[in-house]
């Protein structure tokens, strides 16, 4: 059994007390950028939180549509069809009034207004920023792990990374193709934010002769030297995996290389993938993970677990105090980087 008081906009003091069977109405909203597999988490959390007798609804546009109260009751028909289905149905925002108390004080009357008990946050670390922030004013919250970047801690994988990855991968065996034909190096740049996590894994799945991350300082003068040894090995294409947030992105990188007339022997092409990689249908891992994942964050809120983040530690469907999950940054596999320059060859 979990206590919790706290203090409405209009001076109301909400007391209330939740643990098994206690949760009568439960909402559940995507924030930040979408990524494939969070309308298969927002099946799951609907039908899982259906089956302990809850009302489930649905909050329009993240953060944005608690502060303006955009509910709508989900039933079991309302999530049927959705699970192959990429972005969300509920909609997605980046909400900075959230950032706010006094945002997240309206959002606290909204759900007071609506009788709405706990929320289920699917988002990457933005968006669990704000399930932290609501759960220290002692609201019932659980977050569920979901970024195309991989990036958030308390998840080795984040819902939506693998779908993203293997568009990325899609796109560089393409490339592959056309550059081989044309002895040409490829300069693909990936999303990812801050992180290189996308970056480094398409790179060593695509069989990258470099790959750029911000986790990594390089100089393109050394980089162009990694193509121009490639090259003279009689390598038919040359690929570079760069990291939008790498020190230079791919573009400038190219026009590096043209202003310091610098010869590669391969001819020169950048190709920017962008928001394609946010776009597809899911695929199994995603869809199961989110479903599992979905799963385990009614369970939490059932059993009176608040204030967690429910994501994947060494195969297993875990959960992670949401301070902890705030307070720490996800590193890189270093290892993998190593191997990453040894496979290069
Ligand atoms: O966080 C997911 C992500 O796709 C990042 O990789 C990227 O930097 C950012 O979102 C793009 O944001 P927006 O969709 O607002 O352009």
């Amino acid at each position: 059994m979990v206590e919790i008081r706290y203090t409405r906009l209009d001076g109301f003091e909400v007391f209330a007390s939740y643990g098994d069977g206690y949760m009568k109405r439960v909402a559940v909203l995507t924030s930040g950028g979408d990524a494939p597999g969070m309308n298969a988490a927002i099946r799951s959390v609907v039908r899982t939180g259906l089956a302990y007798g809850w009302e489930v609804y649905g909050v329009e546009h993240g953060y944005r549509g608690c502060m303006s109260g955009q509910f709508r009751p989900m039933t079991a028909r309302d999530v049927g069809g959705i699970i192959q289905l990429g972005g969300t149905i509920l909609g997605s925002a980046r909400a900075p009034a959230f950032e706010t108390e006094e945002g997240r004080r309206e959002a606290l009357r909204e759900f007071a207004q609506a009788g709405i008990e706990a929320l289920i946050v699917i988002g990457g670390n933005g968006s669990q920023q704000g399930s932290q922030a609501l759960s220290e004013m002692g609201f019932p919250v659980v977050g569920i792990a979901s970024t195309i970047d991989n990036d958030l801690y308390g998840s080795e994988i984040t819902l939506g990374v693998d779908t993203a990855l293997n568009i990325a991968l899609e796109a560089v065996d393409r490339l592959k193709v056309t550059a081989s034909s044309h002895q040409r190096a490829f300069l693909v740049e990936v999303m990812g934010r801050d992180s290189g996590y996308l970056a480094l894994m398409t790179g060593i799945a695509g069989g990258a002769e470099a790959i750029l991350i911000p986790e990594v300082d390089f100089e393109p003068a050394e980089i162009a030297q990694e193509l121009r040894e490639a090259y003279q090995r009689g390598k038919a294409h040359g690929l570079v995996v760069v990291a939008e947030g790498a020190k230079y992105n791919a573009q400038a990188m190219v026009d590096y290389f043209r202003e310091n007339h610098e010869d590669l022997g391969f001819g020169l092409r950048a190709t920017i993938l962008g928001h394609v990689q946010r776009g597809g249908m899911p695929g199994a891992f995603d869809r199961n993970l989110a479903t599992r994942f979905g799963a385990k964050a009614t369970e939490a809120i059932h059993k009176g677990d608040f204030g967690v983040l429910v994501g994947l530690t060494k195969g297993a469907i875990t959960t992670t105090p949401l301070s902890e999950v705030t307070s720490n940054v996800k590193q890189l596999d270093a290892g993998l980087i190593e191997l990453a320059k040894t496979l290069a060859m």
